[in-house]
């Protein structure tokens, strides 16, 4: 992988007698607790083996190269003119963190040259922007900023990076996931508090397969932002009873106490989706370490339907997906992952059926939807960091 990057970078920027380093930041998926960082709740994601490396060299000009193995646009830009946003591109996202490492006095010094080369599909709900977004941040740390940003300052940093500059008012999951992942665990994050636990992953005899609908998702920001006001919406509505800061601090029989207070019926099945969910997150974790899969799979599938029929974020293609995934005996639990629009699904299931799985689930999905779905065996790996 190392030297084919390298030889691609040789190729698009030609050789020097500079060093070319290279990075890496993974991918994530989320186990369970969707739509719940940005409610100050809990979440549980891993880190994946895919993700974005990235080859740097430092050169001696006054401008920033960006080129990506996965996009045709290219770009060079002097250090100067680095805080202007460019269009839909896909550079916006490095740009979005160039612009907030200058703003806490880690600016790019010198003109550096970038190939970044990702095998995370892009779009696909497993956090390629948070990969792209991290690893640009852990290189600007390791080269200019003396690595003076702890792991959870950088996804803090990649997360405003995505609010202010991209515009999408993501939570911390992402970027919280694929700073600080470790092989063979999950994080048991407090999005409110940014406390943290890993979790061993022991799935004895069980195989997690993420499924891509390979959806294209139309306006999937615009309805995260619009999902984010409404739950918003509900917290300003119920704390006409009772002041909370978000909807995080309600457990689900305080909710049902206040629910009232909320009038309009679509901001009050958001709120209980997010509540619910909050619940079922701590349950799984729970549930994990007890060892008792059969219940984490439930709460998964509970999870979905949450996410169906409260949150309205999942869609024909996920909902087949899952819905084809419960047919087949062996399969423990199957839920969307990430934003949802799109993306892929997340299922647990016994080591045995894995083929069977994707090939019926494969074929029935294709049957319903003329899609074609890619399965993956998702690695837990650890998260960004220096490749040498
Ligand atoms: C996206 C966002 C995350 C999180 C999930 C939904 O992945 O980037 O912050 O809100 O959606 O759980």
């Amino acid at each position: 992988m190392r030297e084919k990057l390298k030889t691609k970078f040789i190729e698009v920027y030609g050789s020097s007698d500079q060093p070319i380093h290279m990075y890496f930041s993974p991918g994530r998926v989320n186990l369970i607790g969707e739509h719940t960082d940005y409610n100050g709740g809990f979440v549980f994601p891993c880190a994946i083996s895919y993700g974005t490396y990235l080859a740097v060299r430092l050169t001696n000009s006054e401008t920033v190269k960006f080129t990506s193995t996965n996009f045709d646009f290219t770009a060079e830009i002097s250090l100067e003119k680095i805080s202007e946003k460019v269009g839909n591109e896909w550079i916006n996202y490095p740009l979005g963190v160039i612009n907030e490492m200058k703003k806490i006095g880690i600016p790019i010094k010198k003109g550096v040259e970038l190939l970044f080369d990702g095998n995370i599909p892009n779009g696909a709900g497993l956090s390629s922007s948070a990969s792209i977004e991290t690893v640009t941040a852990y290189f600007i740390n390791n080269i200019f900023g003396n690595n003076r940003l702890s792991r959870e300052e950088l996804a803090k940093l990649c997360q405003n990076a995505e609010n202010n500059f991209v515009g999408v008012n993501c939570g911390i999951m992402d970027q919280f996931a694929v700073s600080m992942g470790k092989t063979n665990h999950a994080i048991f994050l407090n999005c409110d508090t940014l406390g943290y636990e890993l979790v061993p992953l022991n799935l004895s005899g069980l195989k997690l397969i993420i499924s891509n609908t390979n959806k294209q998702r139309k306006l999937a920001d615009s309805k995260y932002n619009e999902r984010r006001s409404e739950c918003e919406q509900a917290v300003k509505a119920l704390s006409h009873v009772k002041k909370i800061r978000n909807l995080g601090v309600l457990k689900l029989a305080q909710f049902q106490e206040m629910e009232g207070s909320i009038s309009d019926k679509i901001i009050k099945k958001r709120a209980l989706h997010v509540v619910s969910e909050d619940q079922r997150c701590i349950d799984a974790v729970d549930a994990l370490k007890e060892a008792d899969m059969n219940t984490f799979g439930r709460l998964m599938n509970e999870s979905h339907d949450s996410l169906k029929e409260n949150y309205e974020v999942t869609g024909l293609e996920l909902d087949t997906l899952v819905e084809e995934a419960r047919k087949i005996k062996g399969v423990l639990g199957s839920r969307m992952t990430g934003a949802g629009f799109g993306g892929c699904t997340v299922s647990l299931v016994k080591e045995e059926i894995v083929e069977e799985f994707i090939n019926v689930v494969g074929a029935a999905y294709k049957n319903k939807t003329g899609l074609n779905a890619d399965f993956y065996i998702a690695d837990v790996g650890n998260g960004v960091r220096k490749l040498s």
